[in-house]
């Protein structure tokens, strides 16, 4: 979705040089059909188990984004009760909305459980119980799923790997057996599924495979206690190619999950996030100077680790290049780094490229996942601009932030 047409890289039919000259950068341009295919891919994948696409919000929450993907009939997977506002006011039906997370706060079940969502996606007793007695006030019953920790190594950076034993994420098998059997004796809770999720950028099937079937034998032992079991949510974490890695696509996943998923009899849910939005965006910048060093050959741009904070944090990788192809340059290596006061503020470690100049744009593929996401007003820079594109069409999704918008919180309760 990101091509060169004629020497500049274009999203869809539209060219990223025009979008940074009307927009300025640091800017994040998704490609709407991008987006969509993904949604459909998994919908296609997995027809045949009547799945809930819940698109994980927390990959990236632009209302536009998640219009576009209810339309395509998504559902959402959530984690707070700030994402839960944005699913129900981008319009994603209730009923297709999973609810996951370790410290779900009483403000945020009430809200929940008002809005009737699917299923709460349990990680605790305790949580549990406090479920079971806010349901009770509010004359409600609450559906759940116990989150299930398979202890299954996902093999992907340990900052996003959550099905270990170690990991705070969901119950053990034997824990999680055990809440299924007191949730029986509770009055205002009712099991409907089942739910594991055992990390993110997974890059290999196995995991996965690994993951589902302790899960199915879960379903079972579950089953015989007297617990209903009609939803099986096997969570997100298929990877994408950020440095030539090609990980399954959808339907290789389906090929290999499908029979497990079958022996269940359940509906499914999957969560996926990165995989819908990762490569459907980018994040052009802006060079501003080029600064050598005795050691190093620092291309200093206008987006930072507050725009996209993966490199800093994870140490990931984001392949970037020159948005304009059409003039020779030599290939150099290079540090590429933002303006914040941090050593931590790089983009790109050692990077094999051809030699930006001053005003060069770049692109910083792979950011439409926990790019914006992630992003703050650190060093008091003010969050970019998103575009998004359909086609021949472009429209901002999101306006850049101003310096009134960085005090505005501070100024409102000054002005009371
Ligand atoms: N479901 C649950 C319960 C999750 O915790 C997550 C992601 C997802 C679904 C979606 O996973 P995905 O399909 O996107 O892999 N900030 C990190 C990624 C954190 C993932 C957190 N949980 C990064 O930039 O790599």
């Amino acid at each position: 979705m990101f091509t060169e047409k004629e020497g500049i890289v274009h999203c869809e039919d539209v060219s990223l040089e025009l979008l940074a000259k009307r927009y300025g950068t640091p800017l994040f341009v998704y490609s709407l059909n991008s987006i969509k295919n993904m949604v459909t891919a998994y919908q296609e994948a997995f027809r045949k188990f009547s799945p809930i696409v819940a698109y994980a919000i927390k990959a990236n929450p632009n209302l536009s984004i998640l219009r576009e993907a209810g339309l395509l009939g998504a559902g959402a997977d959530i984690v707070s009760g700030g994402e839960l506002h944005r699913a129900i006011d981008a319009g994603i039906p209730t009923n297709k909305i999973v609810f996951a997370g370790v410290g779900k706060s009483h403000a945020e079940i009430e809200a929940a459980l008002a809005a009737e969502i699917l299923i709460f996606n349990v990680e605790s007793i305790p949580e549990l119980k406090l479920l079971d007695s806010i349901a009770g006030e509010m004359n409600l019953t609450a559906h759940f799923a116990i989150r299930v920790n398979p202890d299954v190594d996902p093999r992907t950076h340990a900052y996003i790997s959550t099905g270990k034993k170690e990991s705070k994420f969901g119950l053990d098998i034997k824990t999680a057996i055990e809440a299924y059997r007191l949730s029986l004796k509770m009055k205002n809770v009712e099991a409907l599924g089942i739910h594991c999720h055992i990390g993110s950028q997974i890059t290999k099937t196995n995991p996965f495979v690994q993951a589902i079937e302790k899960v199915v034998r879960v379903i079972r032992e579950v089953r015989e206690l007297g617990a209903s079991i009609n939803y099986l949510d096997i969570g997100g974490g298929l990877g994408i190619d950020y440095d030539g890695t090609v990980p399954p696509t959808p339907s290789e996943l389906a090929n290999v999950i499908s029979p497990f998923i079958e022996e269940s009899g359940c509906k499914l849910i999957i969560e996926p996030g990165r995989s819908i939005v990762g490569n459907s965006g980018v994040l052009l910048t802006r060079v501003h100077y080029i600064k050598e060093t005795p050691i190093h050959r620092y291309v200093i741009v206008d987006a930072a680790m507050n725009d996209l904070i993966r490199p800093a944090f994870y140490d990931a990788f984001h392949s970037i290049e020159h948005i304009d192809t059409r003039q020779a340059r030599t290939e150099t290596v290079c540090e590429i780094v933002g303006p914040i006061c941090e050593t931590g503020d790089f983009l790109a470690k050692g990077r094999k490229m051809p030699l930006p100049a001053s005003g060069d744009i770049l692109m910083i593929r792979s950011a439409g996942a926990y790019g914006m996401a992630m992003s703050s007003n650190y060093n008091q820079r003010t969050r970019a601009a998103e575009i998004l594109v359909d086609k021949n069409k472009f429209k901002l999704v999101r306006r850049r932030e101003t310096y009134a918008d960085l005090s505005r919180t501070e100024k409102e309760i000054e002005d009371e």
